[in-house]
């Protein structure tokens, strides 16, 4: 073959060459290419341009005579390369230069008009795209997309392979994992009454593996969850998980970001060299959240030690903080009362603004109930400047953190596509995120989770919240504000394991009940590990510049959980139902 195609691979009996791939250097050749009409231009009664497309591209072909071709037509087409006549070439396609001509069609597949244009132009409704998710797909975006992912996954692979971690697939229908969502579950027709739940991750699987001697597993593994659905989320998702012995923490996290490194160069070109490490608290203090979006400043300003003696009722808090929105004093009072009530909607008791006029003049509905010192004081802090907004909530720590955190996203985050990719670890998360009603403590990650080797005392002193201050060995993985992914030394230890059953109100036989098989195997010899999992939908998103993990997912679920597509989730006949000894219960509303 001459010419410059080197997508040999791409010959198959059909075709010669790929539609997007045909350049100057082809001119003179025969090729023969398929694919489906994008669009069709007529020139008087005989003579026709056809844009043929295949998933590299389009090539535009002259089709003479009389023909009844139409939009997302399959045709073959075989004919001669040629340069466009002068004048005609069209610089904003790659095949721009050339055409194919003399050319013979052959009609594959007929088809009915496209229920949407596949072109990207317009705004499709989803739903709509999702009912004929077959047609979205041919489109550049979803296609560049599932491509993307594929180099993503195969990056991955790759990656942990060369780290000597091995690939084990674990089951898919299995008892009940402690991830904290809810399970899918799936009847069992040979014991009635008795379900299999789907695996919210290979969490007990991936440790029991670790028994086993696999000393480094990796699986890309799908898990299911139902839990609400959100731009980040879907019932059904993929991690790279992973699980490795006779580690620490470093080690883990040095695996994992050769993983991500490898999948972020994979895509970009461009090897990401450093993630940086930050613990928990200061995330929360800096950022109000513990998956801050470093891309941006605006960080939460401590204010708390210079109102300690305010005359001013609402600044009278354990807590005071403040953030500087940059040019934000141009909002009018519409704006700024609405973000008032957001702020209360977040759970704020109130939300104090403040203008910055020149030379550092605030203005507030509140500046007169505040000394010149403390004015002077926030302007000093924030390093707020003229056109700027100061934006101070008081309250408990936790609940400023919160809303300031939430208001910085409001009002400062950058589009998706925008800053690159700012990976971040975060570490040393508390064992607990809080007290239950009944005074329990709840898990921050999940019960396996081993605590500093420092805070392990703390767990002991009676008071619940001592529990609170306990650092774990937990670490997550946070990319541009998206929760990347999540791990933690586990405990290998059953007495430190009975501990924090105990402290989470699992009592032993509940403990035997749904993790018996684990802590007896544990009592076997097991290793001291470690682990993580990542969301691959999501690193996939960030890598595509996509808003919504549904872009990257070839047949992802609406918002309401349903497939347009398929139409499931679908009732099943009786007769399904009585082998399964099921049977259904009237709707109540
Ligand atoms: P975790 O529950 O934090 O940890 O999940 C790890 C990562 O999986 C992704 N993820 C999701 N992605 C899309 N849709 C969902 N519904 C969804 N839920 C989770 C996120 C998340 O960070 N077994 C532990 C890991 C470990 O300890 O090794 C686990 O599953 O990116
Ligand atoms: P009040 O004393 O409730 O009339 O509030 C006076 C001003 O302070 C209003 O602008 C409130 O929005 C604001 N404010 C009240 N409580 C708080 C708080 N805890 N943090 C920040 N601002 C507050």
């Amino acid at each position: 073959m001459s010419g410059s195609n080197e997508q040999t691979w791409a010959t198959t009996a059909m075709r010669t060459d790929l539609c997007g791939a045909l350049r100057r250097d082809d001119v003179g050749r025969t090729v023969s290419v398929c694919g489906w009409v994008q669009s069709r231009r007529e020139h008087g009664e005989h003579l026709a341009f056809i844009d043929l497309r295949d998933h590299t591209g389009v090539v535009q072909c002259v089709v003479d005579g009389a023909h009844d071709l139409r939009s997302e037509y399959v045709l073959r087409i075989t004919g001669t390369v040629r340069p466009r006549p002068e004048g005609t070439d069209n610089p904003n396609l790659p095949t721009g230069e050339v055409e194919v001509g003399d050319c013979t069609v052959e009609v594959l597949s007929r088809a009915e008009p496209p229920p949407f244009p596949i072109d990207g132009r317009g705004d499709v409704d989803e739903q709509h795209r999702l009912r004929h998710r077959y047609v979205d797909l041919r489109s550049e975006r979803m296609q560049r997309n599932l491509r993307l992912r594929a180099r993503v996954n195969h990056a991955i692979r790759n990656a942990m392979d060369a780290q000597g971690f091995v690939e084990v697939e674990t089951p898919m229908l299995i008892a009940s994992t402690p991830e904290g969502a809810r399970d899918f579950v799936v009847p069992s027709r040979l014991s009635p009454g008795a379900f299999y739940a789907l695996p919210q991750s290979p969490q007990l699987f991936k440790q029991l593996c670790m028994v086993g001697g696999v000393d480094r597993y990796y699986q890309i593994a799908r898990c299911l969850r139902d839990e609400d659905l959100r731009a980040d989320r879907q019932f059904e998702f993929a991690q790279l998980d992973a699980e490795a012995s006779f580690v620490s923490q470093a080690d883990v996290q040095a695996f994992i970001s050769e993983a991500v490194a490898a999948a972020t160069e994979a895509v970009t070109g461009e090897r990401p060299t450093v993630f940086p490490s930050m613990t928990w608290l200061e995330a929360m203090e800096r950022f109000g959240s513990d998956k801050p979006d470093t891309r941006f400043g605006m960080e939460l300003v401590e204010l708390t030690e210079r109102f300690s003696a305010t005359e001013f009722n609402a600044f009278k808090a354990p807590c005071v903080k403040g953030i500087c929105v940059p040019g934000g004093g141009d909002k009018t009072r519409k704006q700024l009362d609405d973000l008032t009530e957001q702020a209360k909607r977040w759970g704020a008791k109130g939300l104090v603004w403040m203008r910055v006029g020149a030379g550092g003049e605030l203005t507030s509905p509140v500046a007169k109930f505040l000394s010149e010192g403390e004015l002077a004081g926030i302007v000093e802090a924030t390093g707020a400047a003229e056109g700027d907004l100061v934006l101070i909530v008081a309250d408990e720590r936790p609940r400023v953190r919160h809303v300031l955190g939430l208001l910085r996203l409001e009002l400062g985050r950058p589009p998706v596509t925008e800053g690159g990719l700012q990976f971040l670890w975060v570490v040393d998360f508390p064992l607990f995120e809080a007290l239950d009603e009944a005074g329990l403590p709840i898990p921050a990650h999940h019960p396996f989770t081993m605590p500093h080797d420092e805070d392990v005392a703390l767990l002991d002193t009676g008071d619940p919240q001592d529990l609170l201050t306990v650092r774990s060995q937990a670490y997550d993985l946070v990319c541009n504000g998206w929760e990347l992914g999540s791990g933690s030394v586990r405990i290998h230890r059953p007495d430190v394991q009975a501990r924090i059953f105990a402290l989470l109100g699992i009592s032993d036989e509940e403990a035997n009940a749904k993790f018996g098989f684990l802590l007896e195997a544990f009592r076997y010899g097991a290793p001291p590990h470690a682990g993580f999992a990542f969301g691959i939908d999501r690193l996939v998103a960030l890598l595509a510049g996509e808003e919504n993990i549904r872009e990257v997912i070839a047949f992802p679920k609406t918002q309401s959980g349903q497939d347009p597509l398929t139409k499931a989730p679908t009732a099943i006949d009786a007769r399904h139902l009585t082998e399964l000894g099921l049977r259904v219960l009237p709707k109540v509303d």
